[in-house]
């Protein structure tokens, strides 16, 4: 298991928005109204900054197009109609007043999302 540290959890707070480099990955820490989650740094409707989004509540805006993705679920009205996948997300542990990912042995930063999220 590998604990990725995000950011100090007293600087995160509703609408957050924020591209952190993990080694040779990145997510996009992101605050909504009922917390911060880690969510791809590319929107799955055609690529998309999610960085440069905007955090709606518990959404988040896509720039390029302004499709909204559940912080949550990473669910998406228009993904299942227009045949997309939802965006992927994580939960983000706060241990000490530090924001963590964590991760799983070997495995890809967001098969941590939980299944019930990819509706
Ligand atoms: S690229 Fe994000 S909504 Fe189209």
């Amino acid at each position: 298991m590998a604990l990725y540290k995000l950011e100090e959890a007293d600087l995160v707070s509703e609408g957050y928005l924020k591209q952190i480099s993990l080694g040779e990955k990145s997510v996009v820490l992101a605050c909504g109204a009922s917390g911060p989650r880690a969510v791809e740094p590319y929107c799955p409707h055609a690529g998309g900054s999610m960085a440069a989004g905007k955090v709606i509540g518990d959404r988040l805006r896509c720039p390029m197009h302004g499709y909204m993705f559940d912080l949550r679920t990473g669910y998406c009205p228009r993904a299942s109609r227009e045949g997309f996948q939802p965006l992927r997300t994580a939960e983000v542990k706060n241990l000490d007043g530090c924001l963590y990912l964590e991760v799983r042995d070997g495995a890809d930063i967001f098969e941590a999302i939980h299944p019930a999220a990819l509706k």
